[in-house]
């Protein structure tokens, strides 16, 4: 039997071999791309024979219907064709199917008693989860980061032992191209110019033929994962959540969409916000159609409340929010569907406007309404994501990564160089209730996101804050830790030690990592706010091995308390979370 490290070595050289031939050469490659993920699939599952669990009945268990005969086989064909002629093939690579970008072909069952070097302290024990595109057939055009199937990666931590794991979320875009063998749904990373009308149409004809079934959305469960009243959910912002069982042994289980009890019309945030003291998740949607954005409320037991408007002007990209005690924050940020400007400047169809102001919004979070709601304007920016928010007498204070001249186009199809224009910066913005007035301080030099919060103080004035450092190719570098009772450095141009930054993780040359999660050593706030560990998964691009790594959020040490081998190469992926024993217990009920 092969070893999963082997296979994975010879389907990365494959992927490597697809992904820099972006030419006329593509379909010839592409089903023998296709049957190779086919194969290996099929071995694997051999290998998991005897693990694989039952089937579990779920109220929200997706089974699409998707159809193939006459009507899917000359769509194909004119997508075909349309692919030949229209699409800008590249003779460059994917960027985002490349190196440790690029997916893994198959899952990995649980794969136990890992090399751990170091040790894992008993409040680990639970479940390390991270999530990240990694689309399962090849893509018949172009590629976004944003557009690859969820796969969950896990590390089982039980008395200083570890054990690994890898599952598709099985969305009901999985499924259905499964079924057909094949990529069949449209991409974020080809809605750009006049062919970006194509693969609308093309998208519209499968729906409107019933060759593809979208009754269950269209998401990929790729972004964020959360637990939430006895659920691990796994997100994207263009979806309902989907639930995923988790298993004593770590593995993983995806039991089908969550639409509490049909309350849930609308697609939902990758970024809930759970308030630590009430249970309450906070979360809202976005639409193409008016209001645009839906504020929901879902209580500690599970109940969604009713949706409350928020008006904004267009549809925009809305990432993510923030809470306070008694606030919601919302960022209307000039991030815009703009499908004229796609096809008259061959832009990606969400467009960032630099010349628009960018607002936030204010809602008492308990309301039933958008009647209180105020709105503050700032400089034009954009914001993936914020750290925390709070209340400071009058003012609600939000903690935040501020990016200039944001431009998705920079997270899609062949490589484009360094991405010299992004400069996120850690910002503090303040909101005066009383005056309505708005300031911002920057508080950090470039780029540092994915910022990370001991998760016990969500809502509330804290102090810590754990970013990772992407470098010129959104790859992360390190881990920095700041101090916002600290004053920031004003006159640093980089990410140094001093002031308000406590400390610095570097990986060193040639790793790099994805987010870092904060796991506090004792539950609750009886122990200091940092008093704890951060793990995030780090890959060796010149060894093509994985790990994962454990570090001492308070001192931030270049030795990491633990780092545990893994049997199988992690892509660079995007969010994660940290299951407790407590939670496993519940998951394991479902
Ligand atoms: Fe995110």
């Amino acid at each position: 039997m092969l070893h999963p490290f082997v296979l994975d070595k010879f389907t990365m050289t494959t992927t490597h071999h697809f992904a820099g031939s972006r030419s006329k050469n593509q379909r010839l490659l592409s089903p023998v791309f296709t049957t190779t993920y086919g194969t290996l699939d099929r071995a694997v599952q051999l290998q998991a024979k005897g693990q694989k669990k039952e089937e579990l009945k779920y109220s929200g268990g997706v089974n699409p219907k998707p159809h193939k005969g006459l009507a899917s086989k000359a769509i194909d064909f004119f997508e075909t064709v349309i692919v030949k002629f229209m699409h800008n093939n590249s003779s460059l690579p994917l960027y985002y199917l490349s190196d440790n970008f690029a997916p893994v072909p198959y899952e990995t069952p649980p794969t136990a008693n890992l090399h751990v070097i170091g040790h894992l302290p008993e409040c680990l024990n639970g479940e390390f989860v991270r999530v990240g595109p990694n689309p399962k057939f090849a893509p018949v055009a172009g590629y976004h980061w944003f557009d690859g199937d969820g796969m969950v990666h896990g590390v089982r931590i039980k008395d200083g032992r570890a054990t690994y794991v890898s599952r598709f979320v099985k969305t009901s875009r999985l499924k259905q191209e499964e079924f057909f063998g094949g990529a069949k749904f449209g991409k974020i990373g080809d809605l750009k110019g006049v062919f970006g009308l194509f693969v609308v149409f093309i998208q519209l004809l499968r729906e409107k033929l019933n060759v593809l079934d979208l009754s269950h959305g269209f998401g990929t469960g790729n972004t964020a994962l959360i637990y939430h009243h006895g659920k691990l959910l796994a997100l994207s912002e263009l979806d309902k959540p989907y639930v995923l069982k988790v298993f004593e042994d770590g593995d993983l289980q995806t039991l089908g969409m969550l639409d509490y009890d049909k309350r849930l019309k609308h697609p939902l945030t990758a970024h809930p916000k759970i308030d630590p003291y009430t249970g309450e998740m906070f979360t809202f949607g976005c639409s193409q159609t008016p209001p645009y954005v839906t504020y929901r409320v879902i209580s500690k037991d599970g109940f969604m409340h009713d949706p409350v408007p928020i008006t904004i002007s267009e549809y925009v990209m809305m990432h993510d929010f923030a809470i306070t005690e008694n606030y919601a924050i919302f960022m209307d940020l000039p991030m815009r569907f703009r499908p004229k400007e796609m096809v008259k400047e061959n832009k990606l169809i969400l467009t960032f406007d630099p010349t628009i102001k960018s607002r936030f919004g204010v809602l008492p979070r308990c309301a039933k309404d958008e009647v209180q709601i105020r709105w503050f304007e700032l400089p034009n920016c954009f914001i993936v994501h914020n750290a925390n928010a709070w209340e400071e007498e009058d003012e609600v204070v939000l903690i935040t990564c501020r990016i200039e001249n944001l431009d998705l186009d920079m997270f899609n199809g062949p490589v484009k160089g360094k991405n010299e224009k992004v400069t996120a910066e850690l910002y503090e913005m303040r909101f005066n209730m009383k005056t309505g007035a708005a300031s911002q301080k920057k508080l950090s030099a470039p780029s540092i996101d994915f910022p990370r919060i001991n998760e016990r103080y969500r809502g509330r004035k804290q102090r810590y804050v754990y970013g990772a450092i992407p470098d010129k190719f959104s790859k992360i570098t390190g881990i920095i830790k700041f101090d916002l009772r600290a004053e920031p450095e004003a006159e640093k141009a980089k990410l140094e030690v001093g002031g308000n930054v406590k400390g610095i993780f570097e990986l060193g040359p040639g790793r790099f990592s994805s987010e870092a999660v904060f796991v506090p050593r004792e539950p609750g706030i009886s122990s200091e706010e940092d008093d704890g560990y951060l793990l995030f998964f780090a890959h060796d691009e010149s060894t093509g091995k994985s790990a994962l790594y454990v570090i001492d959020a308070k001192t931030m040490s270049a030795d990491p308390v633990a780092i545990v081998e893994l049997p199988q190469r992690v892509p660079y992926g995007f969010h994660g979370t940290f299951v407790t024993e407590e939670q496993l217990q519940e998951l394991a009920k479902l």
